[in-house]
């Protein structure tokens, strides 16, 4: 997958860039990035007064997310965990300013308690920054969805279309301060949460 990540993801990013650069425009401080993938974000850190934290438990796509980071952000640094590792983690800080969480919560296998830990994670007056495609509830696409998931999964590495990301950070205690709801080939959903 993370060989055909990029090219597979070209046409979308062209849209999606605006999304990404909106919500990290918002950074400062310590940032964690969750699941940087190949490090798609990380050319957007550069010029930014942050010291970001991104984390990538696949292998081969943490050796590309270094090439990123090399190339683009020199304050970043990269480890090849996953989330469930973090507060266990002694070279990263306990709490952060920023988590970003972008195409990543269909993906970690338990994001309820993915979601759990982001809250633990960020400081009390610390944002979310969200963005995910979602379940496409109640159209026939979404039926669609539920129907193909099982071939899909698999395929995509684990990445799930029948998950409402939205609920399951309100679930968690999010709240958010600003959110959009918006369709590019599925449903997206883009927010900036807060801890309740
Ligand atoms: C669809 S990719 C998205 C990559 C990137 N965030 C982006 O915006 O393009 C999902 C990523 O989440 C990572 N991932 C899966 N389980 C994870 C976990 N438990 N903790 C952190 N990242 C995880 C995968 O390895 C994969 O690189």
């Amino acid at each position: 997958m993370a060989f055909f990540y990029d090219p597979f993801m070209k046409t979308l990013e062209k849209v999606l860039v605006r999304n990404r650069t909106e919500l990290i425009n918002h950074i400062h401080g310590k940032v964690l990035e969750v699941g940087s993938g190949t490090g798609v974000n990380f050319e957007l850190y550069a010029q930014k007064d942050a010291e970001v934290y991104a984390i990538e438990p696949s292998v081969p796509m943490y050796k590309r997310a270094l090439k990123q980071q090399q190339k683009h952000a020199p304050n970043l640094k990269v480890f090849n965990i996953g989330i469930e590792q973090v507060p266990q983690q002694t070279d990263m800080p306990k709490k952060y300013d920023f988590i970003v969480s972008m195409l990543v919560l269909c993906t970690v296998e338990e994001a309820e308690k993915a979601a759990k830990i982001y809250y633990d994670l960020l400081k009390d007056d610390g944002k979310l920054l969200v963005l995910e495609h979602i379940h496409s509830t109640g159209t026939w696409y979404g039926k669609f969805q539920t129907l193909v998931n099982p071939l899909w999964k698999p395929f995509a590495d684990g990445c799930n279309l029948t998950r409402r990301q939205d609920y399951i950070l309100k679930n968690a205690g999010f709240v958010p301060v600003e959110e959009k709801y918006f369709k590019l080939g599925t449903d997206w959903y883009q927010a900036v949460m807060i801890k309740k």
